[in-house]
């Protein structure tokens, strides 16, 4: 719920403003108040009688009206708000705040407020992977600015790719975890990531095909339900969530460190493709080829982490959910598995090569609970992790 929050929406000028006025309606149906600006190029996408009825307050446009300075100046108008919102945020307005330009009302906002602001990009996909825009938006990034999305997907200039705005609800649930009003406010969780790189020279290493994908898409959903999410990831494909504290490791023993460092948490979700084995006998330096005789790599079973953490006898999380990635008898491999580790979770998916699951997407899974088997239709990596994530926030309730 976001009762009796101010929100100051920026609209920018892009095809996704619509979504805003969508917005507008999501923010006020739990309780915020939506004071609007809309840029010049905004309001050739949506006008400024329908973005001031639906926020149901006077839609500022104008940096030198003289009415609005008399009686709220523009300083004031930037921080009377407990958060700023630019929704669509375009590659103009990004550079503009990279840049420290202020030259109409909604840049002039953005540089003399002193809350926090979270920007919902959009664009096309060549102008978001632009090197001006990127390097805007690690700019933005190490000034505490706060990102929802994009998405990939269809846009509306008919190419595929990253560039779509967030969707109304994505935003909404990014701004109750700015304001830190999420149902996981207060709650601690750990999530791991990634595959795990066990050395078998200072070169050479045994690795599996997890992408990071859906500890990311996780890790993102619990941060934006409110809860305070230690991150520790492999080396993944994919960038981690952002507004998370984020451990990087790379072994098995280096993930077991970080995860013990990061206890007690009231939940911990364990993504992780972590490897198996380590090779005993690693060198410190490169083997080398020696004519005819194969290198005698002896394999040691790695700590099993998600055992170790579901099995403890003192300050043992709430809820432990643990993976598995099957490619037979998904949910009874999955279901005595979740017996042998004591997780009370497992998520189970079938990782065989013709889904398309490992390094997609998408996900089918099966959660398995102490109630049983649950078939989850195949969706977005991103849905799956919404899901999960709603349903420890309804396992762990609130926070005391
Ligand atoms: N896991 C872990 N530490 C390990 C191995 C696995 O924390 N050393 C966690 C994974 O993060 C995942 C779950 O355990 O949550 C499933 O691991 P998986 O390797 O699929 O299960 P195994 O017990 O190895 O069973 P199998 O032999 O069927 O692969």
């Amino acid at each position: 719920m976001l009762a009796s929050k101010r929100i100051l929406l920026i609209i920018g000028g892009g095809i996704a403003a619509y979504k805003s006025l969508d917005l507008i309606r999501r923010l006020k149906e739990r309780g915020a108040s939506v004071t609007p600006v809309l840029t010049r190029a905004g309001a050739e996408f949506v006008t400024p009688l329908s973005v001031s009825a639906l926020a149901g307050e006077t839609v500022h446009t104008d940096l030198f009206d003289l009415t609005t300075e008399a009686e709220m100046g523009h300083i004031q108008l930037s921080r009377s708000a407990d958060l700023v919102v630019v929704a669509p945020a375009t590659a103009d307005l990004m550079g503009k705040m990279a840049g420290g330009l202020a030259n109409d009302l909604a840049s002039t906002l953005l540089m003399a407020t002193d809350t926090p602001v979270l920007l919902a990009p959009a664009m096309n996909v060549r102008m978001w992977q632009h090197a001006a825009t990127q390097r805007n938006i690690t700019t933005l990034k190490k000034d505490g600015i706060g990102f929802v999305g994009p998405n990939d997907g269809d846009m509306a200039c008919g190419e595929f790719g990253p560039g779509r705005m967030a969707e109304p609800l994505e935003i909404v649930a990014a701004v109750e975890a700015a304001l830190g009003d999420g149902p996981l406010k207060g709650r601690r969780i750990l999530v791991t990531s990634g595959p795990t790189h066990e050395p078998i020279d200072p070169v050479r290493y045994i690795a599996n095909r997890s992408s990071g994908a859906q500890g990311a898409a996780i890790g993102r959903a619990l941060a934006a339900l409110g809860a305070e999410v230690v991150f520790v990831t492999g080396p993944a494909d994919v960038p981690p969530p952002e507004g998370v504290q984020v451990i990087r490791v790379e072994s098995a023993a280096d993930m077991q460190d970080a995860v013990d460092a990061a206890l007690p948490v009231d939940a911990a979700v364990f993504a992780a493709a972590v490897a198996d084995w380590r090779v005993a006998t690693a060198s410190q330096s490169k083997l080398k080829k020696s004519k005819g005789a194969l290198p005698d790599l002896k394999l040691k079973e790695n700590p099993d982490i998600l055992a170790g953490v579901a099995q403890m006898k003192k300050g043992r999380p709430k809820l432990v959910v643990g993976f598995a990635a099957e490619t037979d008898d998904v949910a009874a491999n999955a279901t005595a598995k979740r017996k042998r580790k004591g997780c009370d979770w497992i998520v189970a998916n079938d990782v065989s090569p013709e889904t398309g699951i490992m390094g997609g997407a998408e996900n089918a899974v099966v959660l398995i609970t102490g109630d049983g088997a649950e078939d989850w239709p195949r969706m977005t990596k991103h849905d799956v992790a919404k899901q999960l994530a709603d349903r420890i926030a309804k396992a762990l309730g609130p926070a005391l």
